[in-house]
């Protein structure tokens, strides 16, 4: 039996998505990607909604606009406090736009950003914190918002990994920062091809976003905001560039399709979380193993693992064994990313970063998806069983 790392969740209503947009000749973001916004946005009870391509531009856009605030706008140089794990673009944004990066450690037992290291890593340089939620499994962004609050800071949720995670108090992930990314990717929880979405509550933001997204125009702004106003030269107007912005918008069909899996998320997730209790009672009663402990409830993106390095584990023999199995299995995220040879690009400090190291070391996962997968995670097991020593 073949244990794959991600399945395709779209049936016949997502093809019909799609034949929809082919009929209505409109391909370009349009009315699908408006509607999908507002019931996105809606879904996290949350004001703005602004889709892209994907969820890296997602946070380029985010980093972007933050440099274009009237009041308070970033600068080269100010300093941005990160987890040491995630992916490549929750921090490639943050070096294309020259801030510096305090990577700061992880916890070992949830693979999410430390707060008690927070308070030490603040200078006077520091402007921002970003946390993620990694693989779906809730970072203690109520907390961190908190913290941002108090020492000024703008805090941005790159939640892209996790998308209807809650918090204990209920509230879903995505919904703490000044911004907060998403993507659609396959096999993230809902899939559009490519795509991704930004969630704000701020509405200068929203607008620069907009006209981030669209070449930095004013065509999707208001008349008069708090970024522009318009004249009454409508030749000119027609054409009105403001921002040094990008072309990182959706398709329409990607806006149609996930008007369609949003539909279907609430069943997803149940799915989803159906199969990380098999996987906690496997894994999580072993003490070969350290997986996530939840903060709040994780939508189980995928199930992560590590190899308790106190154990001495054959991690190589493991991994031949899974993949002869047809087991697939991967890095936790992009690993511990201060490890990767991208870093000489970053101007950063590395904190003690230890546990993302071991993270990166004996770290892998498994694939999860809205389908039964009792006997992929039992095989697993009895494969990891069978070779740990
Ligand atoms: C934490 C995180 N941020 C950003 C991204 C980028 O999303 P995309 O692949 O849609 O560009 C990913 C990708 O999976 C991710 O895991």
């Amino acid at each position: 039996m073949s244990y794959k790392l991600a399945y395709s969740s779209w049936n016949q209503e997502e093809l019909n998505a799609i034949q929809r947009v082919i009929k209505s000749e409109r391909f370009s973001m349009g009315p699908e990607v408006v509607a999908f916004e507002k019931e996105f946005a809606s879904w996290h009870n949350v004001k703005y909604g602004v889709m892209v391509n994907s969820g890296s531009s997602a946070n380029l856009i985010s980093i972007a606009s933050l440099f274009h605030k009237n009041k308070n706008p970033l600068k080269p140089g100010d300093e941005v406090i990160v987890p040491a794990v995630s992916w490549s673009t929750t921090y490639t944004p943050l070096q294309q736009y020259g801030l510096k990066l305090k990577f700061i450690d992880v916890e070992i037992d949830s693979f999410n950003i430390d707060i008690a290291r927070l308070e030490e890593a603040i200078t006077p340089q520091t402007k921002m914190i970003v946390a993620v939620s990694i693989l779906g499994n809730p970072a203690a962004v109520d907390q961190i918002s908190s913290f941002a609050d108090g020492h000024g800071l703008y805090f941005m949720e790159d939640n892209c990994e996790s998308l209807g995670a809650e918090l204990p108090s209920k509230s879903k992930t995505g919904t703490f920062g000044d911004l907060n990314t998403f993507s659609f990717f396959f096999s993230h929880h809902i899939a559009t091809m490519e795509g991704g979405m930004v969630l704000t509550n701020d509405e200068e933001l929203f607008h620069l976003l907009r006209s981030m997204r669209n070449h930095g125009w004013t065509r999707d702004l208001p008349e008069c905001s708090d970024i522009y106003k318009k004249s009454d030269d409508d030749f000119f107007e027609a054409y009105r560039f403001i921002l040094p912005g990008y072309n990182v918008r959706p398709i329409e069909m990607a806006g149609a399709i996930g008007r369609e899996q949003l539909k279907k998320l609430p069943d997803f997730i149940k799915k989803r979380r159906q199969n990380l209790s098999i996987f906690q009672n496997l894994f999580g009663t072993d003490e070969r193993f350290i997986i996530q402990k939840e903060y709040g409830k994780s939508s189980a993106f995928s199930f992560p693992l590590v190899l308790n390095p106190a154990q001495k584990p054959a991690r190589k023999e493991i991994l031949k064994a899974l993949k002869k199995a047809d087991v697939e299995y991967r890095i936790i995220t992009g690993g511990c990313f201060p490890r990767h040879d991208v870093i000489k690009y970053f101007d950063c400090e590395i904190t003690n970063i230890d546990n993302a190291n071991i993270i990166h070391d004996y770290g892998l996962f498994f694939g999860n998806y809205p389908i039964d997968l009792t006997n992929e995670l039992n095989q697993a097991y009895k494969l990891m069983d069978i070779t740990f020593k």
